[in-house]
């Protein structure tokens, strides 16, 4: 198998925070049957992560290892491409750096709360300049998941749709992962990927989903989605979505469009060849087998996902002894460059962390207490339960603000301790703990609510 949407790269965005910890989510990948992996870095984000040189550092060095460690597994480099208002200023200063392994695939992601009519207008611009985009977790989109026809006519517009692993599992809730279904009923998926960002949460795992996709729609359709068309992507060959015939498919008409289609696939597959493009298509092939071939089911290490986390001490990672700093900046608590203004820097963002941990605990519970009151009062099952997959939603959403709160602040906090050539060590601590305290609260409420 092939994931190509991962946060793999050490210590560029919110994915891995360590050289280990990559390694770590390849040897999961890998045990996994995932054989080659596409670094998906945000790119264009409103988090301020890191800029392009030092993605290519992390590149390298990853492969390096990887190299050493793994020599059957490949790594290819691409980007998320985050949707802004300029995005198509942006698109033609740093194409290169945007797209997927220096082909026209580009991999997008919106605001969640983007509108069809806006998504569409995108993919229309991105084909005029030549590229072919690829929405990443098509399935976050509440004005998609609502009306999944909508998807599929993105899909007619040219685009590809890629789904998460996890929603297709059911992880993110009945009504994600009944938006999966519909569109692999409908052969509207295109790849199917991890979007991992760490060895802890959010695994770089596809093998539980891969087998839903073969009880779904067969291993055929499962080929397709895990194998075949990523190294298509990869390679740069054309993947067609378009409808070929709308009626008979034996009609003339139908057996034309079919073998141009066919005519193309082969010019495109000679061209790379023959122009010794960076894949080799049956080293691609063979591997790929070997994978499909070692997609065991790993459940157990998906639902890993959602266990409780052993509970740490909150205070230990955000821990940096108080001296009543506050906001100071480093020259108030010292020279910069000291010991001193290292603490004042760590313990200004320890009190941002802490209050934005407040506030996701606060309005956790608000919602926790709307749910139990619902549980208590409404006795029509049938309302009861769409009143609780509402909530279950908030709760998603609130979580996905609260990363992306919680992101900025550690983002801002590397890169002021970076400034005065500090290590640091303490915010790849702060993301752990963060991570293990959003679980545990998660966990608390599930038990609460029974
Ligand atoms: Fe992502």
């Amino acid at each position: 198998m092939f994931d190509t949407h991962c946060h793999i790269l050490p210590m560029v965005d919110d994915g891995s925070f360590s050289l280990e910890e990559s390694l770590n989510m390849i040897k999961m990948a890998y045990q996994d049957g995932v054989r080659a992996m596409i670094a998906t870095p945000h790119k264009n984000h409103p988090i301020d992560f890191r800029p392009q040189d030092s993605v290519m550092n992390s590149f390298q060095l990853l492969k390096a290892s990887v190299l050493d460690l793994y020599p059957d597994f490949d790594l290819y480099l691409g980007a998320e491409f985050y949707i802004t208002d300029d995005y198509i200023e942006v698109v033609k200063k740093s194409r290169e750096e945007l797209v997927i392994n220096s082909t026209k695939y580009i991999l997008i992601e919106f605001d969640r709360e983007v509108k069809y009519e806006r998504m569409s207008e995108v993919v229309h611009e991105l084909k005029i300049q030549g590229l072919r985009p690829i929405i990443a977790h098509a399935e976050m989109y509440p004005d998609l998941t609502k009306k999944p026809d909508k998807a599929c006519e993105l899909r007619n517009q040219g685009a590809l749709i890629q789904l998460t692993s996890a929603s297709i599992n059911g992880k993110r809730g009945k009504k994600i992962a009944s938006f999966c279904e519909t569109l692999l009923k409908k052969s509207s998926v295109d790849f199917v990927a991890s979007d991992a960002h760490g060895d802890q949460h959010r695994k770089p795992l596809l093998g539980s989903s891969y087998q839903k996709v073969v009880e779904l729609e067969g291993e055929k359709e499962a080929e397709k989605i895990f194998i075949k068309n990523p190294q298509m992507l990869i390679a740069g060959i054309e993947i067609y979505t378009q409808k070929l015939e709308t009626g008979n498919k034996n009609s003339p008409s139908s057996k034309k469009k079919m073998m141009a289609m066919m005519t193309a696939i082969a010019v495109a597959t000679l061209f790379i060849i023959g122009t010794g493009a960076r894949i080799s298509q049956s080293a691609l092939m063979e591997k790929a087998e070997g994978a499909s071939q070692k997609t065991t089911q790993q459940d157990q290490n998906e639902q890993d996902d959602q266990s409780t986390q052993s509970a740490t001490e909150i205070s230990e990672a955000y821990a940096v002894e108080s001296d009543g700093a506050g906001e100071a900046a480093p020259s108030a608590q010292g020279e910069p460059g000291t010991e001193a203004a290292k603490a004042a820097i760590e313990s200004k963002y320890y009190q941002k962390l802490k209050s934005l941990e407040g506030s996701y605990t606060g309005e956790l519970e608000s919602i926790v207490g709307n749910m139990r009151y619902a549980k208590n009062n409404i006795t029509d099952e049938a309302l009861l339960a769409t009143t609780l997959e509402a909530y279950k939603e908030e709760i998603f959403a609130l979580e996905s603000q609260s990363d992306n709160n919680v992101y900025a602040a550690l983002y801002d906090m590397q890169n002021e301790l970076e400034e005065y050539d500090f290590e640091v060590s303490k915010v790849q601590a702060c993301r752990d703990e963060y991570n293990d305290i959003k679980m545990k609260k998660q966990q608390e409420y599930i038990n609460k609510l029974g």
